[in-house]
């Protein structure tokens, strides 16, 4: 069947989303739901699963309250990291995805809430599409960064001061985009990013700033796919 563009991405979401919950979800596991339309589709996954009479003991915490509320409306059983403080896998999307498995996340605003699930788990499945995949992070997509609304602009500043062109992010109708957490996103771009790692730490250091969406080593696995089908990275 011919695609165009946007229902191919939306498909190879799909399949990346469905593959990834077959293969890394099983019984009896406590799992991170990551956040945004392709996780999305791995929330729908697990719930038709569940439908079929399988999985039926897989309890997961939500990455963002969009995801808890499309959980719960699909009778998906919720935990917390508090009763479960380490979990079996998470499966998240991403903005962006290296070739070392580092990713940009936090397009859709849920970088703090996934970076903690991320941590606390044991696998960390990034599911995506082709057009996520780059040579380098930064090439396609700016580094969503979180912070407190006190000082706001001085972090703007401080973000400038580090080579990036920052945009603050607003809602549809102009107002000032705040978090799960009621804090503030700045999208900075800085072009192909050559050492992250320095980058990360620089943020990590400045008070004010909560979480930047960065993820250099949280991620164990990819699940891909495109026009070749779905493929397996560890
Ligand atoms: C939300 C995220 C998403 O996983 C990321 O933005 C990808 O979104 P989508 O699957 O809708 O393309 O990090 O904070």
């Amino acid at each position: 069947m011919e695609h165009d563009s946007a229902s191919r991405t939306e498909h190879d979401k799909r399949a990346a989303a469905e593959a990834a919950v077959d293969r890394f979800f099983l019984p009896g596991m406590c799992v991170g739901l990551g956040s945004g339309s392709t996780a999305a589709f791995a929330v729908r996954r697990l719930a038709a699963l569940r439908e079929q009479g399988r999985l039926l003991d897989v309890s997961g915490v939500p990455t963002s309250r969009a995801t808890e509320a499309l959980a719960r409306e699909l009778g998906i059983p919720l935990i917390t990291l508090d009763e479960h403080p380490t979990l079996d896998v998470t499966i998240d999307g991403a903005d962006e995805v290296a070739p070392d498995l580092s990713v940009i996340k936090g397009g859709g605003g849920a970088l703090l809430r996934e970076k903690i699930v991320a941590q606390a788990s044991r696998r960390v499945v990034i599911i995506a599409d082709v057009t996520k995949l780059s040579p380098r992070l930064g090439t396609h997509w700016p580094v969503p960064v979180e912070v407190l609304p006190f000082g706001w602009r001085s972090q703007q500043q401080f973000l400038e001061s580090l080579g990036a062109r920052v945009v603050p992010r607003v809602r549809e109708n102009g107002m000032p985009y705040l978090t799960d957490q009621g804090n503030r996103v700045l999208d900075c771009a800085w072009g192909p990013i050559d050492a992250p790692d320095a980058l990360a730490s620089r943020m990590a250091a400045r008070a004010g700033i909560v979480e930047h969406g960065l993820f250099l080593r949280e991620a164990t696995d990819l699940v891909v796919a495109g026009p070749r089908g779905v493929e397996h990275r560890a």
